[in-house]
């Protein structure tokens, strides 16, 4: 098959980027057509690319994907490059960060920290046993473990995890439907399914995380631009705070920051019983207890 035949293949099967498929499959068939022809059928077929050649390149690394298992996005290097940058700054202060990457699937952001941070101290997991086998590749030198969200984690990290990040599936349940064959069709709707607005599993995490965080730990959580207010208020209601939406749009990626308070928060102030003096008199009792008040300040009555 000529190169031109290939790319006609692939343009007439829909794919959009028709040349660079070519490019990748040609790589993967290192010169043998019988292997070329086995890879576009499949490609031609409808199978995602990176499953035919059975890995993706995400964030600088060469990662193994496996059937059935959510293929790292290109938008999901943002919540890495998160990740790494705060785990770098624990590094810099002379610790070695402790990092988890729940809901890991193949466990591409767990492997970006893992080769940029040397020292972090890494944990993985996820509840399909399937993307545990396949991060466990990727991820040689990490703890990878499988179970729902914090059950899997080991118990010794519980409280001194400076950084975690998640991409935990963020679809709302009726928008499945609408997304394109070969996510519907090759990856599982335990990847996909957010639950009836997409942030179940996110306000999970939230509501679990500050007791697996240390003081001043961050928690990362990419999610949808349209989702992010949402996302946001779920971390504030979770006790997180510094919350702020980081955006890519070139990646059309988001991701949702939070730390967990570096102290338990102040017991309340005493109640102040002194009784409700009018404004006139409060202005002038607040100049009195204040020497610094400007005493040219409008008075108040
Ligand atoms: C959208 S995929 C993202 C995978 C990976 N983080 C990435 O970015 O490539 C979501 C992952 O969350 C996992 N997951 C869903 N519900 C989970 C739960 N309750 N506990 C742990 N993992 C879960 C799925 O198995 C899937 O691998």
């Amino acid at each position: 098959m000529t190169p031109a035949a290939l790319v006609e293949r692939l343009r007439a099967a829909g794919c959009v980027f028709a040349e660079d498929e070519a490019a990748v499959l040609v790589e993967e068939a290192a010169g043998s057509d019988v292997r070329l022809e086995e890879l576009a059928a499949r490609r031609v077929a409808g199978e995602p690319l990176e499953l035919v050649v059975g890995h993706v390149d995400f964030g600088g690394l060469r990662l193994a994907v496996a059937p059935g298992v959510f293929v790292p996005r290109q938008r999901t290097v943002l919540l890495a490059d998160e990740a790494v940058r705060l785990a770098a700054d624990v590094e810099g202060a002379g610790r070695a960060p402790v990092v988890v990457d729940l809901c890991c699937g193949a466990g591409a952001v767990g492997a970006v920290v893992a080769a940029r941070v040397p020292a972090a101290v890494v944990h993985a997991a996820d509840v399909d046993p399937a993307a545990v086998a396949v991060a466990r590749t990727n991820l040689p030198s990490a703890r990878v473990a499988a179970g729902d969200l914090f059950d899997a984690l080991d118990d010794a990290i519980r409280g001194r995890v400076d950084v975690l990040a998640a991409n935990a599936p963020y679809v709302p349940t009726e928008a499945i439907a609408t997304m394109p064959p070969e996510a519907r069709l090759f990856e599982g709707a335990v990847a996909l399914d957010g639950g009836a607005d997409g942030l179940d599993v996110q306000r999970r995490i939230l509501t679990g995380a500050p007791a697996w965080l240390a003081p001043g730990g961050h928690v990362l959580i990419e999610t949808s631009e349209r989702q992010a207010a949402t996302s946001a208020a779920a971390f504030r209601a979770a006790g997180l705070e510094g919350v702020r939406v980081v955006r890519d749009d070139e990646r059309d990626a988001t991701v949702v920051v939070g730390r967990r308070p570096a102290r338990a928060s102040r017991t309340p102030e005493p109640v102040d019983q002194r009784p409700v003096l009018p404004p006139a008199r409060q202005h002038r009792v607040a100049r009195e207890q204040d020497p610094t008040a400007d005493p040219l300040a409008p008075s108040a009555g």
